[in-house]
């Protein structure tokens, strides 16, 4: 089968690296890829969608795999189902579980999901009463994509005012802020599941772990992820049923039922609370940095699950997981998450091994063809062992084998 993968990131590194893996394989692309794609396959620069499915109908593509959701979003799926090419990726308008807060909350409430209680406004002023009714803190979201920077948490109704004054008022997101949602803060642990599916049946995936803020013991703002590990240390095989029978099935239920059947990967975003488990919000593409511990610990061949995916008939029952611990610790530049410094040279990268791998996702070519930062998260050091303390080890050995100037990790990842 020849592939192409969509994106740059640890993730499609990731996939890639997983894909590459398949006796099915026969070629595989991606654009644009990251240096740390090009030992799996051919890196091409593809300036926009229409050059995509060019590219993919031209390459007689068997498979477009979509990493990004701003493409799903976009209706990459649409595009290139005019041309007959299967993508791993929800359409356009099953893309709106991402693309919109307001839409996704609204079909938690049809179908009864346990969430934030909520309200949606495009008016200012009804979103600023609404506010006042809210008990703090208090969660306001832009309604559609901020590049993860669309959500603030407001400890005082003022900082509420403020927030709502620069999405709705100020356009600080553009569009995505026209509408946003104001929601009830729930606390917890967050946890992460993902269930790969065709639009009826649903499959899996390995449980893991996020650590979404920047600083030891879950301090600081808010990011993108700076570690993974798999399986989810807090999560129960309970929980996995009970997230399966309430939240999965019943969404994809809804939305077949809606004429928007949703094939691809539906990411579940949970807060463990109190009272069980909560959405907090869905996305429709894997996660980055879950992907990076969830791929080594998949021992079925993915390709041809992600392809029966795309083509609506999921034929693979179960995916066989490795029992093994998986820990990804990010390495991130200095300045991340605000303004992250690009441009230094990375040095000592170690070599992927039978468990291990650096998953690279800010990084470039220099002049001399060096190594350098492009991005705010750098690389993963990956790293997998029989029990969690030994892959953590692992993981951390392989991080600080990297080096560049302003280097930045957690050192508590999997700690918990
Ligand atoms: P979202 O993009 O909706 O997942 O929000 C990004 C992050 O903001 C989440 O991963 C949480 O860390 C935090 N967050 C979002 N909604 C809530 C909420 N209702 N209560 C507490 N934290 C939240
Ligand atoms: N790691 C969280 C995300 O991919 O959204």
């Amino acid at each position: 089968m020849r592939v192409l993968i969509v994106g740059g990131g640890g993730r499609e590194h990731a996939l890639g690296w997983k894909i590459a893996q398949s006796p099915l394989l026969s070629k595989l692309y991606f654009s644009p890829g990251n240096p740390g794609t090009e030992g799996l396959g051919s890196n091409v620069q593809l300036m926009d969608q229409a050059a995509m499915v060019q590219f993919a109908a031209d390459e007689s593509i068997d498979l477009v795999v979509v990493g990004p959701e701003k493409e799903l979003v976009d209706g990459i799926a649409d595009a290139l189902a005019l041309k007959g090419i299967p993508c791993f990726g929800p359409s356009k308008a099953a893309a709106q579980l991402e693309g919109s807060k307001a839409f996704s909350k609204e079909v938690m409430d049809r179908v009864g999901v346990p969430t934030a209680k909520y309200g949606a406004f495009t008016d200012y002023d009804q979103a600023c009463k609404f506010l006042e009714k809210m008990g703090l803190p208090v969660v306001i979201k832009a309604d559609g994509l901020a590049s993860g920077k669309g959500v603030t948490i407001c400890q005082t109704r003022d900082q509420g005012k403020a927030a709502l004054k620069e999405a709705m008022l100020d356009q600080r997101f553009g569009s995505a802020g026209n509408m946003v949602v104001i929601e009830e803060f729930l606390t917890g642990t967050e946890a992460s599941f993902h269930v790969i599916t065709d639009g009826e049946r649903l499959l899996r995936l390995p449980t893991a772990q996020d650590h979404k803020a920047l600083g030891e013991g879950n301090t600081g703002p808010n990011t993108g992820g700076m570690g993974t590990c798999s399986p989810n240390p807090v999560w129960t095989e309970r929980m996995s049923d009970e997230v399966m029978e309430s939240v999965a099935g019943p969404i994809i239920d809804y939305m077949r039922d809606q004429g928007m059947p949703f094939r691809g990967v539906l990411f579940i975003g949970l807060m463990l609370t109190w009272h069980g488990p909560k959405v907090l919000e869905f996305n429709v593409r894997f996660g980055d940095p879950e992907t990076q511990v969830m791929m080594p610990r998949i021992k079925t061949d993915l390709l041809p699950v992600l392809f029966q995916s795309a083509r609506g008939r999921l034929e693979v029952q179960d995916l066989e997981i490795d029992p093994q611990h998986a820990v990804c610790v990010v390495l991130s530049a200095a300045g991340y998450p605000d303004s992250p410094r690009k441009g230094d040279v990375i040095t000592g990268i170690p070599e992927s091994g039978p468990d291990q791998v650096v998953f690279h996702a800010g990084t470039a070519h220099g002049r001399d063809h060096e190594v350098i930062t492009s991005g705010g998260r750098v690389m993963g050091a990956t790293a997998w062992a029989g029990n969690l303390e030994t892959a953590r080890k692992r993981a951390y050995k392989v991080a600080n084998q990297v080096q560049f100037e302003g280097k930045y990790m957690r050192k508590d990842i999997g700690l918990k």
